[in-house]
């Protein structure tokens, strides 16, 4: 009998979640560089969509994508999966990172993570997060109530290099301007990025990582989909609901949300096994993306679980003629 308390292997559903974020990545990839954000989008979420329900799980999707650009999404509260056990929360990104899979540039991830029933964090009317991630030697250094540059000084000390040889990956963003003049004025390095949080925030909580922490505001569904990442890869996720205005700050407060806590991946995620699996779309840091060739496609998909701390790398060669069979799902 498989036991569920970690005591001896049980099913692992990641390995089942793969083929979702596989058929997600293979679907957008066909859009890429097409300049079609929504087209890309609409593209994963009908792939995954027609995949997820051969998923052996009672899943609600509590993050879904879309709410913030009003992109097509697997809308919150919706049920997916075959309907057995296990009941699960579900956080699906179809396509992280719109912009970058439209333009044909790197680290456009298709993305899903799930813990058990009740377990993640739900963002409310919180669209943004500050985030601060990195690997599990600096976990205990991360804390967004110390000067950013006080934590990069302590992490170069931590790994034994100085403070210019410490890089910071941070979305290029306004918002974002006095933290980099202020990483920059500290004598450490800034990796912009354009979109795609996700992504760094694997890169950054990776070891032999090329950057040492990420830093930023970017969505709290990335930032949960992090955390359920991080989770799994060991290091360490801290965050805090960044409210765009006043209204957003009232609701969120109304709704009994406190702005002032900083939140770790073990309060974004709080189940004890979740599985993560992401698929590149195009090729990134972490991923390759989808290739074409005539009759297959290959993908590359990041598989892991948090209980056991696996970390998988799968490489799928599909057969193209046999996934334009598949009804529904637009592989062109
Ligand atoms: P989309 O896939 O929805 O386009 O999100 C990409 C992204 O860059 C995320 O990785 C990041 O968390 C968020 O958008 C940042 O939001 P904004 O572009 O509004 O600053």
């Amino acid at each position: 009998m498989p036991a569920s308390d970690g005591s001896r292997p049980d099913r692992n559903l990641a390995l089942e979640l793969v083929r979702v974020t596989e058929a997600g990545a293979l679907a957008s990839a066909r859009m890429v560089g097409k300049g079609d954000k929504e087209g890309a989008d609409q593209a994963a979420v009908d792939a995954m969509r027609g995949m997820l329900d051969t998923v052996h799980m009672d899943g609600v999707v509590v993050i879904g994508e879309g709410e913030k650009d009003e992109a097509p999404m697997l809308y919150n509260g919706e049920n997916v999966g075959d309907g057995s056990l296990p009941k699960v929360d579900v956080a699906v990104d179809p396509l992280e990172g719109t912009t970058l899979a439209a333009n044909g540039m790197p680290s456009a991830l298709s993305v899903m993570a799930v813990s058990q029933r009740d377990t993640m964090f739900d963002p409310g009317p919180c669209v943004y997060m500050e985030k601060l991630a990195g690997g599990e030697d600096i976990a205990d250094l991360l804390d967004l109530d110390r000067p950013l540059p006080e934590t990069l000084r302590l992490v170069a000390e931590r790994r034994g290099v100085g403070i210019g040889d410490i890089t910071v990956v941070v979305l290029e963003r306004p918002r974002h301007e006095r933290q980099v003049s202020a990483i920059r004025e500290a004598g450490a390095r800034v990796r912009f990025i354009l979109h795609g949080d996700v992504s760094a925030s694997l890169l950054a909580s990776s070891p032999d990582a090329p950057v040492d922490l990420l830093w930023g505001i970017g969505g709290t569904p990335e930032g949960v989909i992090s955390a359920a990442a991080i989770k799994c890869t060991g290091g360490r996720l801290v965050g805090r609901l960044w409210p765009r205005n006043d209204d957003e700050r009232q609701a969120a407060v109304d709704a009994g949300y406190d702005l002032d806590r900083q939140l770790t991946e073990e309060d974004l995620v709080a189940g004890q096994d979740c599985f993560f699996s992401a698929t590149g779309i195009t090729d990134g840091d972490v991923l390759q993306g989808v290739r074409f060739r005539a009759r297959s496609a290959t993908t590359e998909s990041l598989v892991m679980r948090s209980r056991s701390k696996t970390v998988r790398r799968i490489t799928a060669v599909h057969d193209r003629a046999k996934l334009r069979e598949l009804d529904g799902v637009r592989f062109g």
